[in-house]
């Protein structure tokens, strides 16, 4: 038994920084960041906690498919950056919402939102629920190094929520896969105060190689799309949505090129919000949604990569 996506609802913090806000503590520039990132601004929190912006996407979710939180069965939230480490972030999801059903998080950094997919089509394989929320919340200013102009620039805050009923068409076809490398993106986690502990504990910001994460991501968006369209059966063409990971317009534009495909049926939304992790892809689908571009039964192909290295692929008809 497969699933469908019964509603979607995003929520971003207010405030919006401008590259040229950037600018006036950074030594960096709007005619460098937009040209080589197509990232204008990227909203970030400032009053809002994740818990905020989370527990709004699943109400609008919720909302959307007419689900009240009683009637989950599940939550599953992807994050790397959540309000807490301990208890999971879908957890004080849960609380918010008045849930009661089991609630945990799922951790595949850019390509969680996939993952938790794949981890809910397992719970609608086993019969074990009817209605499971997927929400991706990420606050990836807290992660970043304000003074890495390589990096911050890059990143912003969000969430995004679906909510999946039982007995749909989707998943055609589902890829989830690691090619293990911990160095290229990497956030060390607390150090904490053992008195016992010898090990070196480096600051905990993100770091990255970004040209290799850059080969990668296109690599990982073209070899996922064919094998998906290889899995289900599915011409590239048959595709009317491809929703991927918004790291870097480049990245994109060249994967664009390199299926041959045609640009406009490619999602696009971090001009104006910049990489938001796993918060991305639910973003994007909820904003083709609201916007009437998606229709039944139509083939959207979603693919999340990133640290790890992580890359979770799936095709869904949108019912
Ligand atoms: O979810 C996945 C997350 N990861 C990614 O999205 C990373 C993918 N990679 C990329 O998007 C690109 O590699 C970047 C946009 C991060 C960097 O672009 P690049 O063309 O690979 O630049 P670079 O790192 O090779 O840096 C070129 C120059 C350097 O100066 P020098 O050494 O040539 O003098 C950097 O210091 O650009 C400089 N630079 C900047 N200058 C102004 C790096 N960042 C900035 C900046 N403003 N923000």
């Amino acid at each position: 038994m497969g699933f469908r996506i019964l509603g979607t609802g995003s929520a971003l913090p207010a405030r919006s920084v401008t590259n040229d806000d950037l600018s006036e503590f950074l030594d960096t520039s709007d005619e460098w960041i937009f040209p080589r990132t197509g990232i204008r601004s990227r909203r970030i929190c400032a009053d809002e906690t994740l818990d905020d912006l989370s527990v709004e996407a699943c109400r609008l979710a919720l909302e959307a498919a007419g689900v009240t939180p009683d009637q989950l069965d599940l939550i599953i939230c992807s994050t790397t950056s959540g309000d807490h480490l301990i208890p999971a972030e879908a957890c004080a999801i849960a609380e918010r919402l008045g849930a009661s059903c089991p609630a945990f998080d799922v951790s595949a950094a850019c390509a969680g939102f996939v993952f938790a997919l794949d981890v809910a089509d397992g719970y609608f394989a086993r019969g074990r629920a009817e209605r499971v929320l997927v929400v991706a919340a990420e606050k990836m200013s807290r992660l970043v190094d304000w003074e890495d102009r390589a990096t911050c620039v890059l990143f912003g805050d969000g969430a995004a929520a679906a909510v999946l009923g039982a007995g749909g068409e989707s998943p055609l076809a589902m890829r989830l896969e690691t090619e293990p490398s911990v160095d290229i993106l990497h956030v060390p986690g607390i150090g904490g105060s053992s008195p016992y502990d010898r090990t070196e504990h480096p600051a905990n910001v993100l770091a990255m190689e970004g040209r290799r994460v850059f080969k990668f991501g296109v690599n990982a968006i073209c070899s996922s799309v064919s094998a998906l369209c290889e899995e289900a059966g599915v011409s590239v063409e048959d595709i009317d949505h491809f929703v991927f990971h918004q790291a870097n317009e480049r990245i994109l534009s060249s994967a664009v090129s390199r299926l041959g495909i045609d640009p406009a049926r490619v999602a696009r939304v971090l001009e104006e919000t910049g990489n938001i992790s796993s918060a991305c892809i639910p973003l994007a689908l909820d904003r083709l949604a609201r916007s009437g571009e998606l229709a039944s039964g139509q083939l959207v192909v979603l693919v999340g990569f990133g640290a790890g290295l992580d890359t979770g692929a799936c095709l869904l008809r949108w019912e």
